[in-house]
């Protein structure tokens, strides 16, 4: 492709609004033109490894021809229908009776929105909707939890426990609470008598008495937080938020945004721990990231909620483009895929390797910890290693990183001094590896 790259910059700086928009950033952006599998091309020739499969999104690789097909093969039937009450398409039925197999098993009913921040607001009214249906209508707070990330629409923003993101746009909605993380390598229990993943659970009762039960809808988190620093929780942490939640009536939301299909080596994130939740919210790796679609699942003892109402109290929710044929033909092949490649198999299998590598680079000075599950990992770098001091923002510490690894072709995100790695599930084992000796580099580079 011949492209005027110049203009194309001048264009870019003079017309688009970026998402976390600065102008600052956009000086010299990368103009992202090709994607083969796990590697990346930008218009003046450079090659990457594409180490966060994007935004943690394209699972199979770029360039997938089966997804294109799918695409096409529906457009050319119709693009687009309503699926309002009253109206349905074959795609979003077949994707949402596959993914009753695929997920958990009380789960049997899908909504389908166009992202994570759509499916975590659906779910957050859902919440509050199955209370009210039993006239528990002061049941209407979230619990989330710090360093949780969960979209940026109105209540995702403000279940989401990364406090940049609230003050420029008129602070968090009321009604949001959020509890520590379980963050294994930072958590400082008050309660020396119990197991790190229990005390971080527990914070959670107390949450919910300091509120009080009756006014709490759900508690929403991520199986394995992923923005806010890769943090992977203890083996006991979420068995102890179900039976908290059982005990109190509240809600468990598995944000599955990234965990889902397959990102941590299983289909979804919490059964690891056995556990399961009363919603999912999804997104991301259901089309591999070829399509915008996302949604939330339904236990069916929510799914009764929504069932049982009296018509004119019905759930009132929709998204113009809910259930998108389109997008969901592309899910469909997208799951086929993943089946059909024994992806999710390969993402435990790889992401092994990839934790096992960067577990070589914690005899670097400055690495802190080093973790991950399946094929998501984060490597988080400190100062003093002995106390765990972190670097002083003012150092960028973590951006340097990113930007040597950038000079040595592997692209990635950081929050602060924390490197996640999320590659595709086709990345070869050969850019594992390469992945890991470009870190194992840049770490000392960016030290220097
Ligand atoms: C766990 C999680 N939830 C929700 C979202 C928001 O998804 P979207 O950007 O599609 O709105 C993200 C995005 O990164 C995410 O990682």
């Amino acid at each position: 492709m011949t492209v005027d790259l110049e203009k194309i910059i001048k264009a870019d700086q003079d017309h688009l609004v970026h998402p976390l928009f600065h102008p600052n950033d956009q000086k010299e952006p990368f103009v992202w033109v090709k994607g083969e599998g796990a590697r990346l091309h930008t218009a003046d020739g450079r090659e990457f490894i594409d180490g966060l499969a994007c935004l943690w999104n394209v699972t199979l690789g770029h360039g997938r021809k089966e997804l294109t097909q799918a695409a096409v093969r529906q457009m050319e039937q119709v693009a687009f229908v309503s699926s309002y009450a009253g109206n349905t398409n074959i795609p979003a039925v077949q994707l949402a009776e596959k993914l009753s197999s695929l997920c958990y098993p009380s789960f049997n009913h899908f909504f389908f929105a166009s992202g994570g921040g759509e499916a975590n607001d659906s779910a957050i009214k859902t919440a509050r909707f199955f209370w009210n249906s039993q006239g528990r209508r002061e049941k209407v707070k979230i619990i989330g939890r710090e360093y949780g990330y969960h979209g940026v629409t109105m209540g995702a923003m403000s279940a989401t426990g990364l406090p940049a993101y609230w003050p420029m746009f008129g602070g968090k909605l009321p009604g949001f609470v959020h509890i520590a993380s379980p963050y294994p390598y930072r958590f400082v229990s008050e309660n020396g008598s119990v197991s790190q993943g229990r005390a971080a659970a527990d914070l959670l009762e107390a949450a919910i008495l300091q509120e009080g039960a009756d006014t709490v809808a759900a508690f929403i988190a991520e199986p394995v937080q992923g923005a806010g620093g890769l943090i992977v929780p203890q083996d006991d942490y979420f068995p102890r938020i179900r039976e908290i939640c059982n005990k109190y009536d509240v809600l468990f939301i598995a944000d599955e945004v990234i965990t889902g299909f397959g990102r941590t080596g299983r289909w979804f994130g919490l059964e690891h721990w056995k556990v399961e939740p009363d919603m999912i919210s999804f997104a991301k790796g259901i089309t591999s990231g070829y399509l915008p679609l996302g949604g939330i699942g339904l236990s069916d003892r929510v799914y009764r909620a929504l069932a049982e109402a009296p018509p004119d109290r019905r759930w009132m929710h929709a998204f113009t483009y809910s259930a998108h044929p389109t997008c969901c033909a592309v899910g469909l092949a997208t799951l086929d895929i993943l089946e059909r490649e024994g992806l999710i198999e390969e993402a435990g299998r790889k992401g092994k390797k990839l934790l096992g590598g960067l577990q070589q680079l914690a005899t670097l000075e400055t690495v802190g910890d080093v973790r991950g599950l399946g094929l998501m990992c984060g490597v988080e770098f400190v100062e003093d290693k002995a106390s765990k001091k972190p670097f002083p923002s003012s150092q960028k510490f973590g951006a340097r990183v990113q930007k040597e690894c950038y000079r040595r072709g592997l692209v990635s995100r950081i929050q602060g001094d924390i490197y996640m790695l999320a590659p595709p599930f086709v990345v070869s084992d050969a850019d594992i590896d390469r992945s890991v000796n470009i870190l194992g580099e840049a770490i000392p580079a960016a030290a220097k």
